[in-house]
């Protein structure tokens, strides 16, 4: 039986009382941080209780954020680290649009992040340990010889059939029920994301951003002769409907881009509430709404989170994704299901590229058809969940205190918020001189935001990295304003 069952004060219920027993032992340090607690069939069993009591306490548990599941793994002491979660505060007076000046420090940043003699710390690709390359070469190898002319000659948009099949298929595990030929092949999501904004927006026009955003499709938007309109997003529910709706009310927006699941860099993820709430606002003012999912695959729960574009009923939701962040960044293989603006961006990509590699696409048809895509990614799902942690718990060790960060349900990034006036901007440079690259939070806004946050990918864990961390720290303790 459970021990202390008389004295659990307030616990009534049997479920209660276990989670309470677990809870007490978490307080106690029994099971510290990153500790696997016992499976739900040992503690039904040492407790004598049914499975059904012992999973309702461990979702109680997870409701206090006191443990957290881990696919094909069991269930783990969460790390008590300092979370974001209020908004970031933001005027509703500064909700004015903000034309973009490219900054040469994005240019440098996004340089130094391929270059291998720095730490990666600030590149949001899978570690290339954790890709299926030996899969990818052989498959690309076999496909080119069985398949001939094929490989050589263009498919042009919406692209490879047998690739849009694959994806169709796929789509249906993210609420999107569309035909091979709704989906349209783009170089990689970036490029989805450009012929979006291209078949949606003219020179002048205004887009609403999340912010913090994406630095590059901020320099996008710079670079088409649009003005950014940040609204303010949270982990937890990802961009402000609520300041979205005063925002369309005050200007005249063309249209709405958001990363609706693990966004880049604050991990958020949208409920489905609230992704059903966006694109009923939009819809209602029939304004186009660009959504980005290019992190959805990489949840660490079991089921994948849905999608605004599952709420689209009139084609006004152009989806956006690529395998650049589960299979390999470098065949640039992305693509957009883009509703009513579809034969637009096939046009404007005949125009602008003709069509995306054919190698690539063809190799990519067969990996999702027959390379264990799913297993890839439960198991990266899990080491990028286990890395996170890691990550997390080093922080809290090595960074000066006060300092905050996101706790993503998915994706690898980490958005860390240091203590009021240390320069990330310097920190960014400190940190070069020591090895490691690293993205300054300023980057991810138009309007003088985020001095104090930078941008963690943890991609990679080991000794290095770890090193790599405690350095940071160091400079960040070094910083700190007198
Ligand atoms: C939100 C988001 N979208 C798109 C991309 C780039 O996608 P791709 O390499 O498929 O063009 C990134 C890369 O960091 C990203 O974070």
């Amino acid at each position: 039986m459970i021990s202390g069952q008389k004295e659990n004060n307030g616990a009534t219920l049997l479920y209660e009382q276990v989670a309470l027993e677990i809870s007490g032992l978490i307080e106690q340090g029994t099971f510290r941080a990153g500790d696997r607690v016992p499976s739900i069939r040992q503690l039904s069993h040492r407790f004598d209780v049914s499975i059904n009591t012992v999973m309702q306490a461990y979702a109680q548990l997870e409701d206090q954020r006191l443990i957290e599941a881990r696919p094909q793994s069991g269930y783990y002491v969460r790390s008590r680290v300092p979370e974001i979660r209020e908004p970031v505060p933001q005027p509703r007076a500064s909700i004015v649009p903000a034309t973009v000046t490219i900054s040469d420090l994005c240019q440098q940043v996004m340089r130094n992040m391929t270059k291998s003699e720095l730490l990666p710390l600030g590149r949001v690709i899978p570690s290339p340990e954790n890709l299926p390359i030996d899969k990818l070469n052989r498959i690309m190898a076999s496909e080119l010889r069985r398949c001939g002319e094929q490989a050589v000659l263009y498919h042009m948009p919406p692209g490879y059939a047998k690739l849009r099949v694959q994806i169709a298929k796929r789509a249906i595990m993210a609420g999107i029920s569309a035909s091979p030929d709704e989906v349209l092949i783009t170089s990689g999501c970036v490029e989805a994301v450009l012929l979006a904004l291209r078949a949606t927006c003219r020179a002048g026009d205004t887009i609403a951003v999340e912010s913090p955003f994406y630095f590059n499709f901020l320099q996008m938007i710079a670079e088409l002769g649009l003005k950014a309109l940040e609204i303010p997003s949270t982990p937890q529910e990802g961009i402000s409907i609520e300041a979205l709706r005063y925002a369309i009310e005050q200007n005249k927006i063309s249209a709405c881009l958001v990363i609706s699941n693990f966004g880049n860099p604050l991990g958020s993820l949208m409920p489905e509430g609230r992704k059903r709430e966006l694109v009923e606002l939009l819809s209602r003012h029939e304004i186009p709404l660009i959504e980005d999912d290019i992190y959805g695959d990489l949840v660490f729960g079991n089921e994948r989170p849905g999608t605004a574009k599952s709420f689209d009923t009139k084609g006004l939701v152009i989806y956006c994704s690529s395998f650049s962040k589960t299979i390999a960044p470098g065949y640039r293989v992305g693509w957009a299901i883009a509703g009513r603006f579809q034969p637009e961006m096939e046009r404007l990509k005949m125009m602008m590229n003709i069509s995306t590699a054919s190698p690539t696409q063809i190799a990519m048809a067969e990996f999702l058809a027959t390379g264990g895509y799913d297993h890839h990614l439960r198991t990266i799902r899990r080491i990028h969940a286990r890395n996170l942690s890691q990550m997390a718990d080093a922080i809290v060790r090595y960074f000066p205190s006060g300092t905050r960060m996101t706790r993503p349900a998915g994706g690898f990034i980490l958005w860390v918020e240091m203590p009021f006036g240390t320069d990330a901007i310097q920190l960014y440079h400190r940190a070069l001189e020591c090895g490691i690259s690293i993205v300054p939070g300023p980057l991810f806004s138009l309007t003088n935001k985020y001095g104090n946050h930078i941008r963690l990918s943890a991609a990679r864990w080991d000794e290095k990295i770890e090193h790599g961390v405690k350095t940071l720290g160091e400079l960040a303790h070094e910083l700190l304003p007198q």
